[in-house]
């Protein structure tokens, strides 16, 4: 959806996953749009993470916005919850995206300027701003490392303001994709009740957010966490106190 968006709006998109073939998969549905190249790498392992980055200064030539897409789940009760499962999570969601956010500050900084900062944005989720409920299991990693991710926006975003690369969070609900494909199956009424505005959200709905934080008007939002989830991480249900029977 973001680099559609993007491509739409643009700007030349560097798509990464770890599997070659969902890259190539995405290049035949996004090419259309504009210019993409993709790379397959791992974001937890720091080889695949310098490669990526030689990848990017030396045959793409620069970067100027930085998404921290990449994440994951994991959800078991709480007694039966590994530890493998947790730390992998965390390393994704939150580890990787400090370590490639770190090691992107050269390039970051060679595109930046007072009027034109570079843009990290990192994509955190309304799960850590609120508890989930709805998909019936603990996701206690997931939670953690995007509460994790949303403070460390605000901690890199003080510490990399001087450099002008600008750091900010969007903290998405529900959207269609692979991750929520179960609970979209299983949850949907639940998740649409749970809701202030009765739906899930639509792909243009995190593409404008997106667009807004890596263009001009978005020059001057720094540290922010914006949700975009109808208003279900600030809400107990679309029901208000009005209509209590
Ligand atoms: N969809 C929602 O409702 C929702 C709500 C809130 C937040 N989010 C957040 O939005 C982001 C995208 O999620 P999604 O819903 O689009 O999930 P998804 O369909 O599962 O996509 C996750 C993407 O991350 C890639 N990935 C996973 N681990 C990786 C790694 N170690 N290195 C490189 N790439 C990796 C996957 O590709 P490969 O498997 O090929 O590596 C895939 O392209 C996540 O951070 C998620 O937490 C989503």
């Amino acid at each position: 959806m973001m680099a559609k968006g993007l491509l739409q709006n643009g700007v030349h998109v560097v798509i990464v996953s770890r599997r070659r073939e969902k890259c190539d998969e995405a290049l035949v549905e996004l090419s259309p749009h504009g210019e993409v190249t993709a790379f397959s790498a791992d974001i937890t392992k720091a080889d695949d993470r310098e490669k990526l980055l030689n990848f990017l200064g030396d045959e793409i030539g620069s970067l100027s916005i930085l998404i921290n897409n990449a994440g994951a789940n994991w959800g078991a009760k709480l007694e039966e919850f590994p530890d493998e499962g947790f730390e992998k999570i965390v390393n994704i969601n939150l580890n990787a995206v400090f370590s490639l956010s770190r090691d992107s500050i050269p390039l970051l900084e060679k595109a930046a300027t007072q009027t034109d900062p570079a843009r990290i944005i990192n994509i955190g989720s309304m799960d850590g701003i609120h508890v989930p409920i709805v998909s019936r299991t603990g996701t206690f990693a997931y939670v953690a490392s995007k509460a994790g991710l949303h403070h460390l926006t605000k901690a890199l975003a003080v510490e990399l303001g001087p450099k002008h690369i600008t750091v900010n969070a969007v903290a998405p609900g529900f959207f269609k994709s692979r991750m929520t494909d179960y609970v979209f199956e299983h949850y949907l009424t639940d998740i649409e009740e749970e809701c202030p505005l009765d739906r899930v959200g639509e792909p243009e709905e995190i593409v404008g957010i997106v667009a807004y934080l890596a263009s001009r008007a978005g020059a001057y939002t720094n540290g922010a966490i914006i949700p975009v989830d109808g208003g279900t991480s600030i809400s107990k249900g679309k029901r208000s106190w009005m209509d209590s029977d």
